[in-house]
């Protein structure tokens, strides 16, 4: 399973990079804004660090104007992928751009129809937001075991990309459940690594060690 970072800000990026295990890194407007820094500077800032993915969204609403900033956004790395929202205008740019060569991570993805309609546009990533269901009490994992189920059935290339994860149970469920991608908050992804019994252990050894024959 590949770990994205989900965050636009370098220093979070770069902390999670140097755990050694970071695939790749996706952004959206209110992560950008988060960061206080110009839209471009913020996401080549990114691309200068990252060989990885790096989503980046589109805000456009018409086809004509998601597939001008794409390709605009394509031309800035080879490993720029372009976040398109799934509504009608983005599934026909989805089609447009996955024709041109260009990557698409679908996005605001909260059905399963919308992520069959997403691979058969020819999308590379299929983005569902499992923390914003379970915020409306619906069971966000729910829906990537439907969609891995039906893009299992087809065999489409379409890769899952778990989004709007809240904590690490989404991360197991989501390995469980076979899904191809996490991204992941910074403060999540801190979190995977932890466990008590494993501090409790590793103080306990250095105590013992202190008292060994080192003779
Ligand atoms: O990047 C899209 C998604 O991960 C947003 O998550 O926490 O704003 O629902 P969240």
């Amino acid at each position: 399973m590949k770990i994205f970072i989900d965050t636009a800000d370098i220093e979070e990026i770069k902390q999670a990079q140097s755990l050694g295990v970071l695939d790749g890194v996706t952004t959206n407007p209110s992560l950008v804004a988060k960061t206080g820094k110009p839209f471009e500077t913020c996401i080549k800032e990114i691309l200068e660090v990252v060989p990885g993915d790096v989503s980046v969204e589109v805000v456009g609403l018409t086809h004509d104007e998601m597939v001008a900033e794409a390709e605009k956004y394509a031309a800035w790395g080879d490993n720029v992928v372009i976040k398109v929202p799934i509504i009608e205008e983005g599934l026909k740019a989805i089609k447009t751009l996955s024709g041109q060569g260009v990557k698409v991570n679908v996005t605001l993805c909260f059905s399963p129809l919308q992520a069959l309609l997403a691979a058969k546009a020819g999308a590379t990533y299929i983005s569902p937001f499992v923390g914003r269901l379970d915020d409306i009490h619906t069971d966000g994992m729910e829906l990537i075991s439907q969609i891995v189920d039906i893009y299992g059935n087809y065999a489409y290339d379409t890769e899952v990309l778990v989004a709007s994860i809240r904590n690490p149970m989404h991360v197991v469920s989501a390995a469980l459940m076979g899904a191809d991608v996490c991204t992941i908050p910074y403060k999540v992804i801190g979190q995977l690594l932890k466990h008590p019994l494993t501090d409790k252990g590793l103080a306990a050894f250095l105590a013992d060690w202190e008292k060994a024959n080192k003779g």
